[in-house]
């Protein structure tokens, strides 16, 4: 069965200038759209449960939807993993239900709404990377606090975001302390802080560098080039998405995400792992609404759920066109989690120059 390790992943990512999204999943129609776009393009992937999808569905069903996915698209690399860990505890049992990495985001206290100090992310990021790598599943830390560069606020509909007042020293990444912090907690992936926040409501205008900083991650992947970079809120809320909700009774306002032509520019800068949620939530909820509306005599859920899945898998497809995922699941072999964790052990896995 292909399941691999994010660090493997992002390593052979890196080796070949491509990116990977990386889509929340909660439930088996998702899983299924997403494998299905990886399949038609031959793309590896990562699947990511936050812990609301792990309360949502329950560890037993998540690890089942992704055995199971291995086992229907045998030729696809998975790699399963814990997205925003608040602490110790939600990453180990992560693991321990078979995913082979996980975010341990110390950017935030374990409340996930109060921004942390430095000492305390590096702290708890340092003891899970060591565990998690006695075992040989990989880690991702956060250095910097998500939030709109334009308000100072994380995003409002996210009740996981950091509360109160950012200031920009907070919501961008200094690339210093980022090799400091990779130094100090042997992380595989580092999410980093660049004015992207998650949901819909990411930006008033279209994006330029005032509101979307991405020469900080250049000045990051100068810094740490061997460093494998992570882009959360990184959905592009596509017009045509908030159109199809808004025209079947929805009524999102005017809004912009991430352009995808700045993610392909972040990917020429070290970019490996890109966080997509908002886009696939936008492309199943725009389906519901349509059939409800055009068909309102209709009961049976598969009706609804074929061309919401149909839809997201579109969208899925095209983002592992556009960030060259595609054509590339063929060319990795597997290594297992036991061989991972004897490189660790060997000290073969160092991510700073
Ligand atoms: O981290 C943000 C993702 O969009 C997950 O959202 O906690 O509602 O599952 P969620
Ligand atoms: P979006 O809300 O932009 O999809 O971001 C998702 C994310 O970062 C999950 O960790
Ligand atoms: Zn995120």
């Amino acid at each position: 069965m292909g399941i691999i390790t994010l660090r493997q992943l992002l390593d052979h990512a890196a080796e070949n200038d491509y990116g990977v999204p990386a889509f929340n999943i909660n439930n088996m129609e998702q899983g299924l759209a997403i494998l299905k776009a990886a399949y038609e393009t031959d793309s590896p992937v990562i699947l990511q449960a936050s812990k609301g999808a792990r309360a949502y569905a329950g560890d037993i069903m998540l690890s089942h939807i992704v055995i199971a996915l291995s086992k229907m698209y045998p030729s696809i690399p998975i790699c399963m993993h814990q997205d925003h860990g608040n602490n110790e505890a939600t990453c180990m049992t992560a693991i321990g239900h078979g995913f082979t990495s996980v975010m341990m985001d110390g950017s935030l206290e374990s409340d996930q709404k109060t921004p942390a100090s430095y000492e305390y992310n590096v702290s708890i990021t340092a003891k899970v990377a060591e565990m998690a790598h006695w075992v040989g599943a990989s880690v991702e830390g956060e250095l910097g606090v998500l939030g709109s560069l334009e308000t100072g606020e994380a995003a409002k509909e996210d009740d996981s975001g950091a509360e109160g007042k950012l200031s920009h020293d907070q919501l961008l990444t200094d690339p210093d302390q980022a090799l400091d912090f990779v130094k100090k907690t042997d992380v595989d992936a580092l999410a980093i802080a660049c004015g992207t926040s998650h949901g819909a409501y990411k930006f008033s205008r279209k994006p330029d560098g005032e509101i979307l900083a991405m020469e900080v991650i250049e000045k990051i992947h100068k810094k740490i080039p061997k460093t494998h970079l992570v882009m959360h809120g990184s959905s592009s809320v596509p017009q045509y998405l908030q159109d199809l909700i808004n025209e079947n009774g929805g009524q999102m306002t005017q809004t912009y995400g991430v352009p995808v032509e700045e993610i392909e520019r972040g990917i020429k800068s070290g970019v490996r792992k890109i966080n997509i949620d908002t886009d696939c939530r936008m492309a199943i909820t725009g389906q519901f609404r349509k059939i409800a509306k055009e068909k309102p005599a209709e009961f049976d859920p598969r009706k609804f759920t074929a061309p919401a899945s149909a839809e997201m898998e579109k969208l899925c497809k095209d983002r592992f066109e556009r960030f060259g995922t595609a054509g590339n699941a063929q060319n990795i072999k597997v290594i297992t989690l036991d061989e991972m964790s004897k490189s660790y052990a060997a000290g073969e896995l160092k991510q700073f120059n």
